[in-house]
């Protein structure tokens, strides 16, 4: 995987570039992250605000998702000053429609205005926003800002952080059947031409890829719906800190646990 220019080559000389910002144990922790073995693609369920909340007594679940904003904005910066090619965060699920309007409000609220806030961080991190799931669910409004970010950041060849939004991942592999059989009917394709790659060709954005590895904070072992299709070889890190607390450290814990395994995608390690 070659690094473009403008994105900061993982490494030593990277960590000259972050230094200053980090704390010691951030320091530490980077040092022993192998940049040659990191992750080209990084998904995470961000998982515990309501809890995070109630644990500091406040009695509304929400303060807990408006914390989580700093620990999206820290890891999206993390991720593009390692060099991953793409992040996706689970922001929004199809199943999340059923939760109290009221909450439902103040995610799309807060998913507006970190939209609207985030373009300059976006553009001097060199990051690219694009989006996955049924982004026809979502208020006019909260597409509006969707589609301005996007195209603000279009040009942008670093990071490419995809938001799940209104997302399921069973929603996501019928919505491919879909195209892919409308294909078919127009005899775009042939039934013979149908293979796992031509389908994952139909999926929200393919170009990503699958992801290597799956963070889901807050210690819930489920995979909830998240990239069905992708994560059959995905390396899982379940860690107990929740998502408003997850910081640097965190992430490149998560990575370093990631670069111990040995990933054999059904095979066998040569002897
Ligand atoms: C799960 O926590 C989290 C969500 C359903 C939403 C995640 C949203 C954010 C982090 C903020 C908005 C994101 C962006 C990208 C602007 P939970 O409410 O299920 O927590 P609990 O399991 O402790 O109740």
């Amino acid at each position: 995987m070659t690094q473009s220019n403008n994105q900061i080559a993982p490494g030593r000389c990277f960590l000259e570039k972050v230094r200053d910002r980090l704390t010691d144990e951030e320091r530490q922790l980077l040092l022993v992250i192998d940049p040659a073995k990191l992750p080209q693609h990084v998904a995470i369920i961000m998982d515990g605000n309501g809890r995070w909340a109630k644990q500091r007594g406040y009695l509304d679940r929400i303060r807990g998702h408006e914390a989580g904003i700093d620990s999206v904005r820290t890891v999206v910066r993390a991720c593009g000053e390692l060099g991953l090619r793409a992040l996706t965060l689970y922001a929004f699920s199809v199943e999340n429609w059923k939760r109290p309007q009221r909450e439902i409000d103040a995610l799309m609220n807060l998913l507006k205005r970190f939209l609207r806030e985030e373009i300059n961080e976006l553009n001097e991190n060199n990051v690219r926003l694009v989006a996955s799931g049924r982004l026809h669910d979502l208020g006019e409004d909260v597409l509006a800002e969707l589609h301005q970010t996007m195209q603000a950041t279009a040009s942008n060849s670093g990071l490419v952080l995809n938001l799940a939004l209104s997302y399921g991942g069973r929603a996501e592999i019928v919505d491919a059947v879909r195209k892919l059989v409308a294909d078919v009917l127009e005899s775009k394709i042939r039934l013979d031409d149908i293979s796992e790659h031509l389908l994952s060709r139909y999926l929200y954005h393919p170009e990503l890829g699958d992801p290597d590895l799956l963070i889901r904070t807050s210690g819930e072992m489920r995979v909830s719906n998240f990239l069905l299709w992708q994560i059959a070889y995905t390396e899982f890190y379940v860690t107990s800190v929740l998502w408003p607390d997850f910081r640097r450290a965190d992430l490149y814990r998560a990575i370093l646990d990631y670069q111990r395994r040995e990933r054999r995608f059904g095979g066998v390690t040569e002897a």
